[in-house]
Parts: structure tokens; C-alpha cells; sequence
């Protein structure tokens, strides 16, 4: 495990670094940049931007409310706060969808400028990305069928538990009751499937997904017991300090004048 962690990471330098060699990032300078800047609230822009004048966001967008397709269209509560980040920092915003577990290979080799996605803060991501001030925190849920003898988080010993490939569902699941215990899923939809089928036993997702979840499939619940309390933030390259700095004094003028909560408060209904 260490040793692929090592790997990815001098990967991940070897592409960043590449990038900067053939001038694949940009720097926003704005005594240079003819740029307007009367909407801006960045006066001293220095940073790197994958494609100048926009912000880029890595996300993957299968994990409502936080960000999912409605039509061809992302939405969600961080494409709507990503969004009022850009318009605070004058710039177009543009988002990527890709697998969760390609968001901080992507910000980190700077093909993105940030990776907004639900994303829980940990030891381990704080190894390969920085991260903006939280703006949000959420607990793991157990999703079961009802009438399963799964009452609490210690009864999925010796379950098969389905996860979300890279989610920290998955990295707290298989840290705790070992590798043959989880069947990984790339979306929340075919891990749903499997629990129908019987193929699984529970399924461990953050709890605002999962509530989408049981409101859209009969027969599944939500157990009281939850399983951890994590934080969400936004992941920068490291090093990009700028642009970090830039984005979370944005994000916190919008947290302290309430548009936070207004966006989340659209999005959740709370329980
Ligand atoms: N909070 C969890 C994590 O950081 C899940 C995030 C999944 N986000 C997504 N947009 N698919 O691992």
C-alpha cells in the first residue's frame, strides 16, 4: 500500500512537473493581464490556472445533492458554491467529471485547478493535495434492506459490504473489516442493484447521497447507527498556494454571509 503511494505520488510529480516544462499551466498576473477585473475581489491574482480566465473543477458527478446530471447539466450544492468562488475571483468556471478516484491525480498534475466533489478531508489525501477550509461536514451511513439483521456499524462484520471505489466508505470499510469484506462500485446506482439482488449487504455512503438513495428505491433504509464524522473541503496541488489562498478567502466571505447554507439549504431538506 505504501509503496503504490509512493509510486502515484512521484507519478503525479513527473506529470505536474511536465506540465509546467512545456507551459501547459498558466500564471494569472494581473498587473500583466489586460484582464477586467471590476468584478473581481482577488486584487493581487498570482496564480497558476489550467486555462487561463476559468476555473477549472474536477468533480465526479454521480453523488446528489452535492453534484449529479440533471439533463446534460451538472448541478448540485458545489457547482452552485464553486460557481459564486468564480464569480468572487472574476473567472469563467468549467467543470470536469471523471472517476472520484482520478480527482486528485487531476489537481495535482494541474489539469484542474481544484477538485470540489463531497471530498472528506484525510491524513492520507493531505499527503498528495492541500485543502481549502471545510464548508461542510457529513457522517458515513449504513443503506440496508428493511428487515436486515445488520442493526449497527459493528454487525457488518463478516457482511459484504458494498462501497464506492476511492470514497472514504471504501478506504474506512476495508481498513476496518479487511479487503474481502467490501465489493467496490464505481456508481451509487449498481451498488443499489446489488443490494436489491442480494448480491450485498448494506451499502456505506455519505449520508446525504444516501438519503437521495432511499427516497428513490423502496425497501431500503437508512440505519441510526452511523459510521464516521468527516469534513469536506476543496483540494488544491500543493503548492499552488495562491490560487488556495484566492479561492478559500472566496469561500469564506460566502460561508460567513450565509450563501453556503442558503445553496445547501436548497439542495437538503433537513431530517
Ligand atoms: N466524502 C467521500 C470521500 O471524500 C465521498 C465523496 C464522493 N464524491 C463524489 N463527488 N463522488 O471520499
Amino acid at each position: 500500500m505504501k509503496k503504490f503511494s509512493i509510486a502515484m505520488l512521484s507519478m503525479v510529480l513527473a506529470g505536474s512537473m511536465l506540465l509546467t516544462g512545456c507551459g501547459g499551466s498558466k500564471t494569472a498576473d494581473s498587473s500583466s493581464d489586460a484582464q477586467d477585473s471590476s468584478t473581481s475581489t482577488s486584487d493581487t491574482a498570482d496564480y497558476k490556472l489550467a486555462t487561463e480566465g476559468t476555473l477549472t473543477m474536477a468533480t465526479n458527478a454521480y453523488f446528489e445533492p452535492w453534484e449529479y446530471y440533471d439533463g446534460d447539466k451538472i448541478v448540485g450544492i458545489d457547482p452552485e458554491v464553486a460557481q459564486a468562488i468564480a464569480d468572487k475571483l472574476g473567472l469563467k468556471l468549467e467543470i470536469m467529471d471523471m472517476d472520484f478516484d482520478s480527482i486528485i491525480t487531476a489537481v495535482s498534475a494541474g489539469k484542474a485547478d481544484m477538485g470540489m466533489a463531497g471530498m472528506t478531508v484525510t491524513e492520507d489525501r493531505k499527503k498528495n493535495v492541500d485543502f481549502s477550509q471545510t464548508y461542510a461536514s457529513a457522517i458515513q451511513a449504513i443503506i440496508v434492506p428493511e428487515g436486515s439483521d445488520i442493526k449497527t456499524a459493528d454487525d457488518m462484520e463478516g457482511k459484504k459490504i458494498g462501497v464506492m471505489q476511492g470514497f472514504t466508505g471504501d478506504l474506512n470499510c476495508t481498513e476496518q473489516f479487511g479487503e474481502d469484506s467490501v465489493v467496490r462500485f464505481n456508481k451509487s446506482a449498481e451498488a443499489v442493484m446489488a443490494l436489491q439482488q442480494g448480491k450485498i449487504d448494506c451499502i456505506v455512503i455519505d449520508n446525504e447521497p444516501a438519503k437521495k438513495i432511499i427516497e428513490a428505491n423502496k425497501g431500503l433504509q437508512i440505519l441510526d447507527s452511523k459510521y464516521s464524522q468527516e469534513d469536506y473541503a476543496i483540494a488544491f496541488a500543493k503548492g499552488n498556494d495562491g490560487l488556495r489562498d484566492a479561492v478559500d478567502k472566496a469561500l469564506g466571505e460566502l460561508i460567513d454571509d450565509g450563501t453556503v447554507e442558503k445553496i445547501m439549504n436548497e439542495y437538503i431538506v433537513a431530517d
